[in-house]
């Protein structure tokens, strides 16, 4: 579509950030067919309510924008596009030199010498659920609704919004043009059936280490201590390139695994008649092998896979005694594979023995909102530490 063609569309429509509930159940209605097209309309929208309440932080909520010919925001039959959206925590580092570290926005900092590296709280926006009716497609719809969406975001005070990011099987050819271009993501799939892990020269004690489950009664520690490390982490990298990088991450919350949690149990009890009880979300060491490592994971019971939805480690034992056990509980829930994200590729063949490859599906797109909210200059590119099974879904 020419950029005329777009401009034109864009005179003539408006993107809405709907509250209205007859808009609101026909967007969730449209978009069952592509999204959830096995589950009846009631199981759906009582799912859909699930999502949209879910407690994601302070003033955060699901919003869902519709576009429209001008004027119809309040007409269910007029919808030609939507999106939803929501905001999450972010953290970015800010490299600076010590003569110019004077911004109070930058809450901690670190470093060495006349390099020190500051790091900010950030807004990123999750973009989910674009769907055009199948009456309406192919007429640039979808991509002027993004253009316009992009558009707002950049022009949003309150908060002012820094990045976006979006998952998508449609990826390059859909978003790269529309402002969202695909990252490389990579997984490891694991048979669960026949998985063997391979021995490890250096580290033969995995089999007797002590593991403890990650319940709602630990959950928040364990967060608390991982974005604790990822705050360090960040800081390390950056010092290392010497300031010639800047990383943003979306900060692991305990309640947005509640809120995946939530969703898992509807599903189970709703739509899976599953009866069994979720009894952990994860392990982690116990303090004398490495009290930091940890997994948590998800189960999808349709797709027969148990996917990790964050984890840490430090040495390859630790990551494979997590490993392994992630295989067990699969094996327990009768599930076929264990999925993992964007591991470093030499750490998931060493401790696995197996490679990873290049997702086919789902691949994370990263909408960069070209300025600098503190300064309004334009900003090279950031790489986004995505935590990717963990802000993938919901
Ligand atoms: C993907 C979808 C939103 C596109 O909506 P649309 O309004 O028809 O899109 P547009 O008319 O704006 O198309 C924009 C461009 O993307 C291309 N495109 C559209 N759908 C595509 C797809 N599924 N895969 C690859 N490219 C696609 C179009 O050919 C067009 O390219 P062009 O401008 O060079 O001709 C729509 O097909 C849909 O709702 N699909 C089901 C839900 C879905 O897959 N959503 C995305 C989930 S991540």
């Amino acid at each position: 579509m020419s950029a005329d063609a777009t401009h034109l569309l864009q005179k003539n429509l408006e993107l809405v950030k709907t509250t209205d509930p007859e808009v609101t159940r026909r967007v969730w209605l449209n978009n069952k067919s592509h999204f959830a097209c096995n589950l009846s309309d009631e199981v759906w929208l009582a799912k859909a309510a699930l999502r949209t309440g879910l407690d994601l932080g302070p003033g955060v909520e699901h919003k869902i924008w519709v576009l429209v010919p001008r004027g119809r925001g309040n007409d269910p039959s007029a919808i030609l596009s939507a999106v939803h959206t929501y905001e999450r925590a972010g953290l970015m580092t800010v490299a600076t030199k010590v003569s110019d570290h004077t911004n109070s926005a930058q809450e901690d900092s670190t470093g060495t010498g006349n390099s020190r590296v500051a790091l900010k709280n950030i807004v990123i926006v999750y973009v989910l659920l674009v769907f055009t009716p199948v009456e309406h497609r192919k007429r640039g719809y979808a991509r002027t609704m993004l253009k316009m969406l992009k558009e707002q975001l950049e022009q949003q005070t309150d908060p002012a919004v820094e990045l976006s990011f979006l998952f998508s099987s449609v990826g390059r050819d859909f978003y790269e043009p529309a402002g969202w271009p695909a990252v490389r993501s990579r997984e490891l799939v694991l048979n669960v059936q026949d998985h063997v892990f391979p021995e490890l020269s250096m580290d033969t004690a995995t089999n007797s280490w002590q593991l403890e489950d990650i319940t709602e009664a630990n959950l928040q520690v364990v967060m608390d201590r991982d974005i604790e490390l990822l705050r360090a982490e960040m800081q390390d990298r950056t010092l290392k390139a010497h300031g010639n990088c800047q990383l943003a991450a979306i900060v692991p919350e305990a309640r947005i695994f509640r809120g995946q949690l939530a969703v898992t149990h509807f599903t189970h009890q709703r739509v899976l008649n599953i009866e069994k009880p979720i009894i952990r979300t994860g392990v982690r060491l116990n303090a004398a092998n490495g009290g930091d490592a940890f997994i948590i994971w998800a189960y999808h019971i349709s797709y027969k896979i148990l996917l990790v939805l964050r984890t840490r480690y430090e040495t390859v034992g630790q990551l494979q005694c997590l490993l392994k056990e992630a295989v067990q509980e699969a094996r327990e829930w009768g599930l076929a594979r264990v999925a993992v994200w964007d591991l470093k590729d030499e750490d998931a063949h060493e401790a696995a023995g197996v490679s990873n490859r290049d997702r086919t599906v789902a691949w994370s797109c990263i909408g960069q909102l070209g300025r600098d909210t503190d300064t309004g200059a334009r900003r090279g590119p950031v790489d986004l530490m995505l935590n990717e099974g963990y802000i993938w879904g919901l």
